[in-house]
């Protein structure tokens, strides 16, 4: 049965405009790595999985965003995502997405529904 219940992922003030913060969370036992990005005052979370091979997106920590801040990229081949979708526009997975994790904003914090 799935639980679908919220699990605080950080307090909002940690994450700046064009930021990203890593965010891992233990569910069942297994660790699960994600990140939560701050975009024109909207927050976005998405597994840290690149649908390319599936290694981590990120190889310095909180770091996922191109040197524009326009899109979330890969750092290991160069995939770029729209920050608002996960849709990847260019690289070896393009048309795939990154997996988005639903959100929710409760007394300051940022909460992460997992399915
Ligand atoms: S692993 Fe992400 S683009 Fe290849």
């Amino acid at each position: 049965m799935s639980s679908n219940k919220l699990t605080k992922a950080c307090n909002i003030d940690e994450i700046m405009e064009n930021e990203c913060v890593d965010i891992k969370i233990t569910e069942n036992k297994k660790q699960k790595s994600l990140f939560a990005v701050k975009k024109n005052g909207s927050f976005y979370v998405y597994l840290n999985s690149c649908p390319h091979i599936g290694t981590p997106l990120n190889l310095i920590p909180n770091k996922f965003l191109s040197h524009n801040d326009n899109h979330i990229i890969c750092s290991t081949h160069g995939a770029l995502f729209e920050i608002e979708t996960g849709f990847c526009i260019s690289g070896p997975c393009i048309n795939k997405n990154l997996a988005q994790i639903p959100t929710t904003i409760k007394n300051n914090a940022l909460f992460i529904k997992i399915p």
